[in-house]
């Protein structure tokens, strides 16, 4: 019984360590950069967020996006303890509006992906596609979402 008590506080305390970022930035020159936090409304102009856990959508709002980024390009990203999940989703409603790049910090630096166009390889626009999810198994990843990147 006691033989348990150190495994159960050090999953405990790393559970309790996770923080999570999401930080965008807006190259484009116009929009607003916007994560839609779930449990949360939507949150103009964010542009970092931190909590130990994340199930949120960014997109750049151009004036015509829907409140979970609806008509735009937007990035699902769920982040957990020890599992990140980041995806350009172009699954309809979504559709594609701004190139857009992410990529892993603090954690899994510099692994990412990018859709730069409607085309593009690294988005999913049906619910059973895999096609660009990019996790990172790092307790306290954050990512950085670039709209418009270089
Ligand atoms: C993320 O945003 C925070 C707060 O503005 C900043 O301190 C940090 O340097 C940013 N990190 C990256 C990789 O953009
Ligand atoms: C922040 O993390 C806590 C604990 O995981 C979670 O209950 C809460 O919904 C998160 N808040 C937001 C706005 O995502």
């Amino acid at each position: 019984m006691l033989s348990f008590l150190p495994m159960i506080t050090i999953l405990f305390a790393a559970s309790a360590q996770a923080l999570h970022t999401v930080n965008i930035t807006n190259n484009c020159g116009y929009g607003v950069p916007t994560l839609d936090k779930f449990p949360s409304t939507t949150s103009a102009g964010t542009q970092s967020f931190t909590n130990s856990t994340i199930q949120a959508g960014a997109f750049l709002d151009t004036g015509y996006c829907g409140t979970t980024g609806g008509g735009c390009t937007t990035v699902d990203i769920t982040m957990n303890d020890m599992l990140s999940v980041v995806v350009v989703d172009l699954i309809p409603p979504h559709m594609f509006s701004v190139p857009v790049a992410f990529s892993y910090f603090n954690g899994c630096d510099g692994v990412g992906a990018s859709c730069l166009s409607s085309g593009c390889d690294n988005a999913i626009r049906d619910p059973p596609e895999t096609s660009g999810i990019v996790t990172c198994t790092a307790d306290d990843a954050g990512v950085l979402i670039t709209f418009c990147p270089p």
